[in-house]
């Protein structure tokens, strides 16, 4: 390994003690003063006005169908009884209209609004637009699953081979441009076992360098296993380093958060991944989910460990999507609740994390890499700002940006014609294999509906900006 890639130790020590107490605001305040080389800064009132976002020119490049689309969708979306019932109205649908019906009543409307489609040449229409309005793909294998459901190797054998060829389709097209893919670590591990590490995990520390020798290949006996357990834990390992070894140096592989009570295995595993394969660069990342308490010290440790074990980290930032469940799950097992106790929090929470990352970029942008995965305005405004006052390029790839396909695609375009770099995360497959996915993506209700009703605003107003000047022009 390069010498360059080892950490000033030293140094890297006091940046994690000094980003946990109020000596990181002299730090960055020192750094105010000094002008932004990348000269994206909100004192440029320019930039500042046009991050507002309230230009409807950013739809400018859609077609008059996809307005007309978007807003139909979202209005539908704005029902609350629509969206608190649609996992049973759409089943209601399926079996009065039948599978084809079904499909032929979806596929125009809402799936084509939020799925990238089935086949390859689909996907590759999709990504090649996208490519166009300077968007960045990270493309998405809907598997949805959790406990109980799974059933022997096969089946995670079965996901492999999808997530394998996620891989290829990400980075050999020419549509793909440092292209990045999500993955469930689920679909590749099941999630009992997951359950059931993250219980051993209170126990006992596993060693990182024993999980990277048992994806090489090793045949290891992890404590607290039954044999069973043992073996199919081994198996998914080698998934896993299957996915790694595809990867690395093509395609960065986010790895998702999902409930706590499975995230410190998910965790666990992925820092192996981490160590194994993210020597040269940041290829594989894990995801930090703002919306819980403990999000900020699992951030720091972390850090902590890549700085120990020498390996480049990359972090996708999230609020988090699971937060109705989680908290139903505490209530029943009369636990405290692991979710900030109000949106307010999560938002303190999330810039926090934010800083703190973006911190530790200005001083190894080679090291560290974050995307800003939100819909939410004020945050995307906030990690500008910042890049703009510590001096990170906005195109440098150290910092990027991310949102949904189908969603608030006036912060994704206008960060895009500004040269932020910024991805869309791209889900894909039949209606069928999707369809649990819109579901859940529907139910995160809340605050996204608000977000949407400014992006429907917009729409309307870039709809009557073409008929009129439809209208105008035909005269
Ligand atoms: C590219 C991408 C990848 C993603 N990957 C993951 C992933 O791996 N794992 C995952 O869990 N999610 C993931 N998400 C979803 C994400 O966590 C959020 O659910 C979603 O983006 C909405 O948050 P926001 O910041 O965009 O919007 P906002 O509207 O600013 O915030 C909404 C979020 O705030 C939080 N919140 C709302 N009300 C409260 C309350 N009363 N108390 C406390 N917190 C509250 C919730 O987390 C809610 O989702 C991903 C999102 C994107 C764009
Ligand atoms: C969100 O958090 C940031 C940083 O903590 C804060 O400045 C901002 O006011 C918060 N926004 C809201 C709406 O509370
Ligand atoms: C969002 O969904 C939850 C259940 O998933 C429901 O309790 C809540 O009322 C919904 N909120 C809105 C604004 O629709």
């Amino acid at each position: 390994m390069s010498s360059f890639l080892r950490p000033p130790l030293l140094h890297h020590f006091f940046m994690v003690r000094l980003l946990g107490t109020a000596a990181s605001r002299t730090l960055t305040a020192e750094r105010l003063g000094t002008a932004s080389p990348g000269g994206h800064d909100l004192r440029d009132p320019a930039l500042a006005a046009v991050l507002t976002f309230e230009d409807p020119q950013a739809f400018k490049v859609k077609s008059i169908w996809e307005l007309l689309r978007a807003l139909g969708v979202f209005r539908l979306c704005s029902f609350p009884v629509l969206v608190n019932n649609c996992g049973k109205l759409m089943s209601f649908a399926r079996t009065v209209l039948g599978k084809r019906g079904f499909s032929m009543v979806l596929r125009p409307s809402v799936y084509a609004q939020f799925v990238a489609g089935e086949t390859e040449n689909e996907i590759a229409e999709s990504m090649e637009k996208m490519s166009s309005l300077g968007l960045h793909p990270m493309l998405a294998v809907p598997i949805e699953e959790d406990l109980g459901e799974s059933t022997g190797e096969r089946r995670y054998d079965d996901n492999l081979a999808t997530m394998l060829e996620c891989v290829r389709m990400s980075h050999s097209n020419a549509w793909s441009r440092d292209p990045m893919m999500q993955l469930k670590i689920t679909a590749l591990v099941n999630p009992d076992l997951c359950v059931k590490l993250t219980s051993l995990l209170n126990e006992e520390q596993y060693d990182l360098d024993v999980l990277v020798r048992a994806m090489n290949g090793e045949h290891i006996i992890f404590p607290g296993l039954n044999e069973k357990e043992n073996t199919h834990f081994l198996c998914s390992l080698h998934r896993l380093n299957q996915i790694g070894e595809a990867s690395v140096n093509k395609v960065r592989v986010l790895v998702d958060a999902e409930y706590t009570y499975m995230n410190p295995a998910l965790s666990l595993i992925t820092m192996a991944m981490m160590k194994k394969f993210n020597k040269d660069g940041a290829w594989i990342w894990n995801t930090y989910q703002c919306y819980l308490k403990e999000s900020r010290a699992l951030l720091l440790d972390a850090i902590r460990l890549s700085v120990d074990h020498s390996f480049c980290f990359g972090v996708k930032l999230v609020r988090g999507a699971y937060m109705d469940k989680e908290r139903k799950l505490a209530l029943q097992k009369d636990k405290t609740d692991p979710i900030h106790q109000s949106w307010e929090h999560t938002n303190d929470s999330y810039n926090g994390c934010l800083d703190i990352m973006l911190n530790l970029i200005s001083q190894e942008p080679a090291r560290y890499m974050i995307i800003v995965a939100t819909h939410n305005e004020e945050s995307v405004r906030h990690a500008v700002t910042r890049m703009g006052e510590l001096g990170i390029d906005k195109d440098g790839g150290s910092v990027c940006f991310g949102q949904l396909l189908g969603m608030c695609d006036h912060v994704s375009l206008t960060l895009a014609q500004q040269g932020f770099s910024v991805y869309k995360s791209v889900p894909y497959g039949s209606v069928d294999d999707t369809l649990p996915y819109l579901v859940r993506r529907a139910q995160e209700n809340r605050t996204v509906l608000q977000g949407i009703r400014k992006e429907r605003d917009l729409l309307r107003q870039e709809l009557h900006r073409r008929i009129k000047e439809r209208i105008t022009g035909a005269r």
